[in-house]
């Protein structure tokens, strides 16, 4: 009996204490708890003070880019919503948490974020390179590889998928976007999201994405950079919008606004698009944050007078934290106070910050695990990641004569100024890459092609002296082909890179004719950041391959295609001008009203070089006709489209086939074509694939109006494929 009475009094002390130290733990530090009860237990323990603190984000480390430029900071306020965290590793960055964590009153973890574009220290192939692989499955390994990097270096958000449409080469952040088109956007836009993401926040390796730049920053005006755009709601809607829809529907944590100015409001005080658009209509229930100083820009603009009234304009409008600028840390206090922003508008923006923070599991793991660096970058599998990406966003230009792929014990002379650079091929935004981690197209034919490649500069990227073209000359007449690497310095695109011509400095032209002279077949190899004015080049060489700028891995995946133990399948997702004043140029565009030979240029054809789409292979696909399982249908209805490709030629190969539509008659008019699906399969050489595509009448065949609705309108469509056209009719 006695023995009883003792075990229940042990049992009972047990309970209350535990009873005790649960009541001693707030709710909000209760992982049991759903998020949504934590946020609301944890705002109304918060000051005013507190909460707008979660606003704001500064910087910690030291940066470089010119724009961003900044170091470390002492005095960065522990309570904090977020730091853009310039580290290798995670050790800079938990000593900070710690702060957070241990001296503040509440203990609010904060929120690292990076511009991890195209890798952490893996560098894969840039944006748009990616894009003309048309596998956004690969893009999605690539974006894995790099929230892996990311998170182990203690990352829990990256400032990317970049994914403005951008139909001016000029703009040198054409380089961080997939290109041209709203739907092939969209595809990587929810891959990339995706892929960072994973199904759940909290787990190790996945981070917070952010689509950006919201929104239509890609229409600057002439292709300079931070300049006002002009943007029509119709084309808001049809062009601009989409690929962000697409990612806000994959699930994107947060959005940046743009700094462009549009239409007469900018960006980061635009209500319509940050408030009306995502939150109310598309239901986002994540976070918008600025762009690099966009609040205190709003008085450059020419909108707000000074710093507070920047601060808000952008908070009304829907803008949730404050990159950098400190203009919400400095005046959002008062603006409250003085009932110039409702009390709810700022619940709401910190609501929606700490909402991720409870996703991302920031309260129960608020610290990175220190690994060293062969535990967590570069490796192995990682690299096979980057390598892929190089080598499927590669596009033949062009195959004289089949110079590509060179041929078993040819002579090669490696010329040109890109032939062992490495730093170059990392491209704009490589994170915390290295260009001695780079692979140059030298070193990765010397180790694959297993025979001498005999190499000379001839030039630099531009300047006038050519001193080195005699040189280049004679090593071009001892070989049997000559590779000849051109292209763009890193630095001429990315953020404030616009150039007024997208041809490559006469230097480089000069070169290649001087290099023709020698008789030996050319074969070019391009690296950059945008689509480039060929007029020069392409007529002079014999073969073209676009390399762009692809990493880590580039010379290595220029090794495998130039030696054919990879068959080329990437394809434009930019037009190639003809010259530079054709832009924009973009294959998408509407109807002139007179067609044919009138409102043509007098001077240069009317057509690009290159088309979106366009890339050769070193085998042949044969397309078979084009069939529908009904070419007469309704709104309800699906129907399939259909058609067979063989691989007629002696190498294996990767094609994609695009499928395109046309709407010759609407009342609001349409795009010539519009992408609506692609796929990508592999077809050994010698067999068939059958590729389909089932229409779904409103998704593929609707459009949009101004005010984002979608319509569709019965009457007869196209479905395009290579050069076949099918009729299809929707019945009324
Ligand atoms: C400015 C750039 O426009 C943006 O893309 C980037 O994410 C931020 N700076 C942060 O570095």
């Amino acid at each position: 009996m006695k023995r009883i009475f003792f075990l229940s009094l042990i049992l009972a002390l047990a309970l209350t204490a535990d009873a005790k130290k649960k009541q001693s733990v707030p709710p909000y530090k209760d992982p049991s708890l759903s998020v949504e009860t934590r946020v609301v237990d944890l705002m109304s323990r918060m000051t005013l003070h507190e909460k707008i603190a979660q606003l704001n984000q500064y910087t910690l480390g030291r940066n470089d880019n010119v724009n961003n430029i900044d170091e470390v900071v002492s005095k960065i306020p522990s309570e904090v919503g977020s730091l853009i965290y310039f580290g290798d590793g995670a050790d800079l960055r938990n000593a900070m948490q710690k702060k957070a964590m241990e001296e503040t009153r509440l203990g609010i973890p904060i929120l690292f974020g990076f511009d991890v574009i195209h890798g952490f220290r893996t560098v894969y192939p840039i944006p748009l390179a990616l894009g003309a692989s048309w596998n956004p499955e690969l893009a999605g390994e690539a974006c894995r590889v790099a929230a892996q990097e990311a998170y182990d270096a203690g990352i829990n958000w990256t400032f990317s998928p970049m994914v403005d449409i951008a139909r001016d080469a000029r703009w040198g952040r054409i380089a961080e976007g997939y290109g041209e088109d709203p739907y092939l956007t969209s595809v990587f836009s929810a891959a990339s999201v995706k892929a960072y993401q994973g199904d759940d926040l909290s787990q190790p390796y996945n981070i917070a994405a952010c689509l950006k730049h919201y929104v239509g920053y890609g229409a600057s005006e002439a292709g300079r950079d931070y300049v006002p755009t002009e943007i029509s709601r119709q084309t808001l809607w049809d062009t601009y919008l989409p690929s962000f829809e697409a990612g806000v529907r994959a699930g994107a944590a947060t959005l940046m606004s743009s700094f462009n100015n549009i239409s007469g409001i900018p960006g980061s005080a635009n209500h319509y698009t940050m408030t009306e658009v995502l939150k109310e209509k598309w239901g986002h229930d994540g976070f918008v944050v600025a762009d690099w100083n966009a609040v205190v820009q709003l008085v450059n603009q020419g909108m707000a007078k000074d710093g507070k009234e920047a601060a808000m304009y952008a908070i009304n409008a829907g803008l949730d934290m404050d990159m950098v600028d400190n203009l919400y840390m400095e005046h959002l206090e008062a603006l409250v106070n003085e009932g110039k922003v409702p009390m709810e508008r700022v619940n709401d923006a910190v609501r929606r910050v700490l909402t991720l923070k409870f996703r991302l599991g920031l309260f129960e793991n608020p610290y990175t695990e220190e690994k060293p660096e062969n535990e967590r970058i570069l490796l192995p599998a990682s690299l096979e990641v980057a390598e892929r990406a190089a080598l499927e966003s590669m596009v033949l230009l062009k195959n004289e004569n089949n110079v590509l792929p060179l041929k078993s014990g040819q002579k090669i002379a490696l010329i040109g100024p890109l032939a062992r650079n490495q730093e170059d091929l990392l491209g704009s935004w490589f994170g915390r890459g290295r260009a001695e981690d780079v692979i140059s197209i030298f070193d990765g034919l010397s180790e694959e092609s297993g025979i001498a490649v005999s190499y000379a500069a001839g030039c630099d990227f531009d300047g006038d002296d050519k001193s080195g073209f005699q040189e280049a000359v004679n090593v071009a007449s001892q070989a049997d082909v000559v590779v000849l690497c051109l292209g763009e310095k890193r630095k001429w695109s990315g953020e404030n890179a616009s150039r007024s011509t997208i041809a490559l400095p006469s230097i480089q032209e000069e070169l290649l004719a001087e290099i023709v002279k020698a008789g030996k077949p050319v074969v070019v190899l391009l690296s950059n950041g945008r689509s480039l004015d060929l007029t020069r080049i392409s007529p002079a060489a014999d073969a073209v391959l676009e390399i762009w700028q692809p990493g880590v891995m580039g010379g290595k995946a220029v090794a495998g295609i130039l030696t054919g133990k990879y068959n080329p399948s990437g394809r434009l997702n930019v037009t190639f001008p003809y010259t530079t004043g054709q832009i924009p140029v973009y294959y998408n565009h509407r109807e002139s009203g007179r067609r044919g030979s009138q409102g043509l240029y007098q001077d240069i054809p009317s057509t690009p070089m290159y088309e979106f789409g366009y890339g050769l292979s070193y085998t042949t696909y044969d397309y078979g006709e084009v069939t529908v399982s009904a070419d007469r249908f309704t709104a309800e209805d699906r129907i399939t489209a259909k058609v067979t490709v063989t691989n007629s030629g002696e190498m294996d190969g990767k094609e994609t086939v695009q499928w395109y539509i046309c709407d010759p008659y609407s009342t609001i008019t349409r795009p010539v074509k519009e992408l609506k699906f692609f796929e990508k399969k592999l077809i050994p050489a010698g067999d068939s694939h059958t590729f389909e595509f089932e229409i779904d009448p409103m998704r593929d065949l609707s459009f949009v109006n101004g005010e984002g609705e979608r319509f569709l309108e019965p009457g007869d469509y196209y479905i395009i494929v290579k050069d076949q056209k099918v009729k299809i009719t929707l019945a009324d």
